[in-house]
């Protein structure tokens, strides 16, 4: 499994915002999108390419086109903080949606929702801001598998270390980005530092 911490300096300020107790969900909400278009060019550098030509006012030259349409996959409720910045850079992508609840006492994921596109030989991209525990990436990478992806890459914000560790475990052949590795997690198994409770601050549920 490949690790990419995105260290530019536009994502570890927004980051730092992200964190901070005081930014309201208005803000948090423009700096989760902006973020994610950095994440996302990092994690897309490799997608398939395929030649073409164009024509300037001045002369024909070569140039370059994607080739294949990926599929975004946002963990709700979380991941949807991630998503207007990937169809944004990819208006053809494709998206699915899974739904996964981390029970309170067990910290242990459950899925209410799956929707997916068909995804045989497809890379997708699973967008979840925080790598805990592992335990919803994990469950959200199955159900990708389940699904035919040939590749999957997980754009995170934050992630602890715990959760690398058990997403290694479960799906060695996933790639990470991420802007953060943290500390660790808390009895509560939130990620510490981190920034709280991504989806709550995302959506005003505080
Ligand atoms: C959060 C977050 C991840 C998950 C990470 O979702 O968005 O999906 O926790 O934790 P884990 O790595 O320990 O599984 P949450 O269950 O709080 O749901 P929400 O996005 O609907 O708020
Ligand atoms: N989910 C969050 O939103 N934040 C954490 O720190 C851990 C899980």
């Amino acid at each position: 499994m490949g690790v990419t911490v995105v260290d530019h300096p536009l994502a570890r300020s927004m980051l730092t915002a992200l964190r901070d107790r005081n930014t309201p969900p208005p803000l948090f909400r423009l700096l989760a999108k902006r973020l994610a278009l950095v994440l996302c060019v990092e994690a897309t550098r490799g997608v398939p390419t395929a030649p073409t030509e164009v024509d300037t006012p001045l002369a024909k030259t070569s140039g370059t086109r994607i080739a294949q349409a990926l599929v975004a996959v946002p963990v709700l409720r979380a991941g949807l903080g991630m998503l207007e910045a990937v169809t944004e850079l990819f208006p053809e992508v494709a998206v699915g949606y899974v739904g996964l609840e981390r029970d309170h006492a067990t910290f242990e994921a459950s899925m209410y929702y799956s929707k997916l596109p068909p995804l045989e030989g497809r890379t997708a991209l699973l967008l979840d801001p925080m790598l805990a525990t592992g335990g919803s990436a994990s469950a959200a990478c199955d159900a990708l598998a389940k699904a035919g992806a040939e590749h999957v890459t997980l754009l995170s914000v934050v992630s602890a270390p715990e959760g690398i560790a058990r997403l290694q475990r479960s799906h060695p052949d996933v790639d990470v980005f991420t802007v953060s590795i943290d500390h660790g997690l808390d009895d509560h198994a939130y990620i510490v530092p981190g920034l709280g409770d991504f989806g709550d601050r995302l959506f005003g549920t505080l």
